[in-house]
């Protein structure tokens, strides 16, 4: 099936926030962007800890930068790095992305020499942990 090519401008930023990625350790540099309801996009990049457990992603970092902002919806994300093929988001930024994106919400994966590949919030977290478990607490 042909994919759609994802929106330039989401690409554009999470392509310019990975260019101040924090990534001594593994050198593998991240972008994301979220682009929230308002039509807002919202950048973050992977910022190292010579701790190394104490690093944090790209998505994160994005997520965090729109909720700063005092939005609560992403309704498209972009995630861009320079690998062999597009990077999707690791497990806990999955949950990060279903906290604040409905599941049929685009994440658009890209690599920098320009590979592309789009799949969404539910199919990266089926069966996901929701606030329909608690109904009992
Ligand atoms: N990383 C992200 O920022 N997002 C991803 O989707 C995959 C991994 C970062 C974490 C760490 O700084 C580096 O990439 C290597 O795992």
């Amino acid at each position: 099936m042909l994919m759609p090519n994802s929106s330039p401008d989401l690409r554009k930023a999470a392509t310019a926030a990975r260019e101040n990625a924090y990534a001594p350790y593994s050198n593998f540099k991240v972008g994301a962007a979220m682009r929230a309801a308002s039509g807002k996009i919202y950048i973050g990049t992977n910022v190292e800890n010579v701790a190394y457990p104490v690093g944090t992603c790209a998505e994160e970092a994005a997520l965090a930068a729109m909720i700063v902002a005092g939005e609560t919806e992403v309704i498209e994300a972009y995630v861009i790095a320079d690998a062999p093929e597009p990077v999707p988001p690791c497990g806990a930024c999955r949950q990060r992305l279903k906290e604040f994106g409905k599941d049929d919400v685009t994440v658009w994966m890209g690599t920098t020499d320009g590979k592309e590949e789009a799949t969404t919030i539910g199919d990266l977290l089926p069966g996901a942990f929701d606030a329909g478990y608690m109904a009992r607490s």
